[in-house]
């Protein structure tokens, strides 16, 4: 069957995303999916003509309404108002809820098969939203951020020591925000421990560098958020999923009792494939670690209350149960 990947959103990360799978020749096809239509196809036009120009089959085009969808195999949804200078991830949290809500409302009619990955900010959150909106399995819901945390942390490190680049395997755990958990118990270059290489002093600044990773960048840019690093980090999971890899990505995906914790999403190392996340990998985490994991979660947790005490999701029920009646329907 051909490869159908759909990318909701064509701003700088939307297409980048698209951009990275068309070159790659990732897939089949890819449809570009935004609210300006012409917007849309003009990249896509622009984005097909480059995968000639790579010799790469892959075919981009534009959506021209939600139906579009149909058959993906996964849909990226990179769409939602993106950060502004002084502007927190967590600022975003009510309009792009909404607006995760509403595609995946439409993923859930019209790809009720596909495999979601969510990068939309805060992420964490908006992986939670598309959870209960799209009623799709934990397996087919997944939250990218951990590739790209430990994208920047391995490059701080870098930055510190001047060699390495490209061996340097980084890990980092819990929520794409402030919280985040970078591991360097977890890190090494080429297999080296890091802290054979550098002192606690300098692995302490790499990690609050990690932190502070993309308001560096939406500071530096002064309109807008980073997006290649982001877009490669956000390829990286549809390609293990379309190549079924079975390789571990340190993803977000919901808690089922993993660590200690349910009904919440995470950043925790992932085994992917065909299915999604197809295991859920549980490391073993000394005090400090599982603390700072623990605070992590609570402030995921904070705004997923913020949003129901917003009765956000009060009609979260209602749409299981209309989509149970239309289903009874069509029997
Ligand atoms: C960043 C945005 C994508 O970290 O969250 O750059």
């Amino acid at each position: 069957m051909a490869s159908k990947v759909t990318v909701i959103g064509t701003g700088n990360f939307g297409s980048t995303v698209a951009f990275i799978l068309a070159m790659r020749g990732s897939c089949h096809e890819v449809v570009l999916r935004g609210r300006n239509v012409d917007v849309a196809k003009g990249k896509a036009l622009d984005m097909s003509q480059a995968a000639n120009a790579a010799r790469e089959h892959t075919i981009v085009r534009a959506a021209e309404g939600p139906e579009d969808m149909k058959d993906s195999q996964i849909v990226v949804i990179t769409a939602g108002a993106p950060r502004t200078p002084g502007m927190s991830r967590d600022d975003l949290l009510v309009k792009n809820a909404e607006i995760v809500k509403n595609y995946s409302l439409e993923i859930k009619k019209y790809a009720p098969n596909a495999i979601v990955v969510v990068v939309s900010n805060p992420l964490d959150v908006m992986t939670y939203v598309a959870l209960k909106y799209t009623g799709f399995p934990r397996e087919r819901v997944l939250g990218m951020a951990g590739i790209l945390d430990a994208a920047r942390m391995a490059h701080f490190i870098y930055e510190k020591l001047g060699y390495g680049a490209g061996q340097i395997r980084a890990t980092v755990m819990g929520g794409h925000g402030d919280t985040m958990v970078p591991l360097p118990k977890f890190t090494t270059v080429a297999g080296v421990p890091i802290d054979d290489l550098l002192d606690s002093e300098e692995i302490g600044e790499i990690v609050k560098k990690t932190r502070n990773g993309g308001a560096q960048i939406v500071n530096l840019l002064g309109d807008g958020s980073a997006y290649y690093a982001p877009a490669k980090s956000t390829a990286v999971m549809v390609d293990a999923i379309l190549k079924d890899t079975k390789q571990i990505h340190s993803c977000a995906v919901m808690l089922q009792g993993e660590y200690g914790y349910s009904d919440m999403v995470s950043g925790v190392p992932v085994m992917i494939g065909a299915g999604g996340a197809e295991q859920v990998i549980e490391m073993t985490l000394k005090t400090l670690q599982r603390t700072r994991f623990k605070n992590s979660l609570a402030s995921v947790k904070d705004m997923v209350d913020a949003l129901y005490a917003n009765h956000f999701f009060d009609d979260c029920d209602k749409v299981e149960s209309q989509a149970k009646e239309s289903t009874k329907n069509e029997k």
